[in-house]
This record gives structure tokens, C-alpha cells and sequence, in this order.
């Protein structure tokens, strides 16, 4: 198993916990927004292992700060890591697939990627990577090529991913303010993470996907049901629901109340 992660602690004790399972662990520091590192990750693979498999790009970063109004390094930061990243994973690793005649690709999207609802930084790029996946999967299909690929888009899950500014890289400067009223979104939000489905249920999921093979992977089946409704809404050419209530979340109203409240205290 190769394992990488910007966060080269946290990557470490991962190699870790793995070995400890008796599997034999490649632990590359990587930054996924840079193609070289991401380039470099691929060589490293085939150097130790001299295949790769299954190939997840799974790393993915939020922020809260404000997208119109904030700086433009939160926009490169979350496309670096989200859109980019997925794009290196792909580049880097599909040759190797294709040349070993086997192998599948999966890239993590969010129910984000089809239903826009947690910010514009990381809707736009969760849709991005949906799509890219999509076109990928029918490219590999129409040519006749035997890697397969699937996107996973997952509502709550137990992680880390509210915090993910604690690798916010040094070299886009300050880390960008919150957005007003971010706190109260956030607060429940993190509520709802808590509560969600555990990291290792999902990879379940991943791994029944890559075996059957399926494309899409959808571990929150409540969260699709309001997809669904937003594409019913787009076909009869409806404008955009200006608040959208979310499995596990207050309703939309009662959050919009709520930052209303701590405007006027302000
Ligand atoms: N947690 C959720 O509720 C949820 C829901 C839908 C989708 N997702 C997606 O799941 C994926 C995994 O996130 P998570 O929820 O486990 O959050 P997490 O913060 O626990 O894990 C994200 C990992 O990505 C790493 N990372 C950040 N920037 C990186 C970079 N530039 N290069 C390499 N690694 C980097 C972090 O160090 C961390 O280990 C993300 O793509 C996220 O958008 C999460």
C-alpha cells in the first residue's frame, strides 16, 4: 500500500497503524496540487512496487472563507488541492493502469459535486471532479481500455475535514479570515460530521465498488434524495432554492434565522 499525505505526521502514523497490519507501506510526502510531487509519488510506486492497482485521489480541503469578497488564495488553495490534485492523480497513474492492462481509478468527490450547498469553493470543485470522473469512465469504456473508475460522494463522514486549514500552505501568505456568519454554519455542521457514517464504513463502500465494478458510490442514500429534487427543480427551469434543508443539519430556515440574530447583535 502507498500512502500520501501533505501532512507528514499524520502520514506517518498511518504508515504506521497499516504496517502494524503486516501490509508492506510506501509512505510518500505529497502535495496533490503540485504535478511534480504527484509525478513523483507515481515513480516512487513503481519503483517499490512496480504496479499500482487501485488508485484513490481522495485528498480534499474546505474553506470558510468568504468567495467573493475573501482573497483569491482560498480559491487557489481549495482548486490546488480538490480540482488539481484529482487532475495529477489521473495523469500520473492512468499510464501506468493502462500499460499493465488492469487497474481502476477512484477520485473523491462529495455530494457536493451534485447538490451545491457547503460553499462556492468547494461545490464548484466537487462538480468539476464529478464531471472530469464521469467523462474519464466513459473515455476508459469507449475505448475499450480495462481500468474502470468511480466517484465517491459521500455526505457526513467522521473526519477531520472542518479542520483541513491546519495545512493551509505557507506560501499563499495569511490564512484568509472566515466569512461572516461561517461559525453558526460551521458549528452545526461539525455536529453533523460527528454523528457521520465512519471513515472505514465508507471505504467499505469503495472497495464493493472497485470490485463489482460501479461507478458511482454513494454511501448517504438521504443526501441523493435531495439531489434529486434540485434536478427535478433544474428540468422544470426553476431559480435556485435559496435555502436547502440537509440531512442531519437544522432546518435551512432555522440556521438563516440564527446568523440573521447574530448580525443584529453585531
Ligand atoms: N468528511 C466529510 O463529511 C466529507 C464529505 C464529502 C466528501 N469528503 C471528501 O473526502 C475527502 C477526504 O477528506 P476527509 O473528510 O477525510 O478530511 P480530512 O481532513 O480528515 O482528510 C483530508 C486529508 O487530505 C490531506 N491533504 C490536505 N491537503 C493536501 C495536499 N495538498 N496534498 C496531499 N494531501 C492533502 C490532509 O492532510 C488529510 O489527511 C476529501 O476530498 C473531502 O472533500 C468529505
Amino acid at each position: 500500500m502507498v500512502l500520501a499525505d501533505v501532512d507528514e505526521e499524520a502520514l506517518a502514523a498511518a504508515a504506521e497503524t497499516v504496517a502494524a497490519l503486516g501490509v508492506d507501506v510506501l509512505a510518500v510526502p505529497t502535495d496533490v496540487s503540485r504535478e511534480s510531487a504527484v509525478q513523483a509519488l507515481a515513480a516512487a510506486t513503481l519503483e517499490r512496487f512496480g504496479a499500482a492497482h487501485v488508485v484513490c485521489n481522495n485528498a480534499g480541503v474546505v474553506t470558510l472563507a468568504d468567495p467573493w469578497s475573501g482573497p483569491l488564495s482560498a480559491w487557489e488553495w481549495v482548486v490546488g488541492v480538490n480540482f488539481w490534485g484529482v487532475i495529477h492523480g489521473v495523469r500520473a497513474f492512468l499510464p501506468l493502469l493502462v500499460g499493465q492492462g488492469e487497474g481502476h481509478i477512484v477520485n473523491t468527490a462529495s455530494i457536493a459535486g451534485l447538490l451545491p450547498g457547503i460553499g462556492a469553493h468547494y461545490d464548484a470543485t466537487k462538480h468539476a471532479v464529478v464531471a472530469l470522473t464521469e467523462d474519464l469512465y466513459t473515455t476508459l469504456g469507449s475505448t475499450g481500455l480495462p481500468v474502470g473508475a468511480s466517484v465517491l460522494c459521500p455526505g457526513w463522514v467522521r473526519t477531520g475535514i472542518l479542520d483541513a486549514h491546519r495545512n493551509w500552505p505557507a506560501h499563499l501568505g495569511e490564512r484568509p479570515e472566515e466569512a461572516f456568519g461561517s461559525d453558526i454554519v460551521s458549528g452545526h455542521v461539525r455536529r453533523a460530521i460527528d454523528e457521520g457514517m465512519t471513515p472505514a464504513s465508507v471505504a467499505d463502500l469503495v472497495a464493493d465498488a472497485v470490485e463489482e465494478p460501479r461507478f458511482w458510490v454513494f454511501p448517504h442514500p438521504d443526501f441523493v434524495e435531495v439531489a434529486e429534487l434540485r434536478w427535478r427543480s433544474i428540468a422544470e427551469g426553476r431559480d435556485p432554492a435559496l435555502m436547502t434543508d440537509l440531512p442531519g443539519l437544522p432546518p435551512a430556515e432555522q440556521i438563516f434565522t440564527e446568523i440573521l440574530a447574530s448580525l443584529e447583535e453585531q
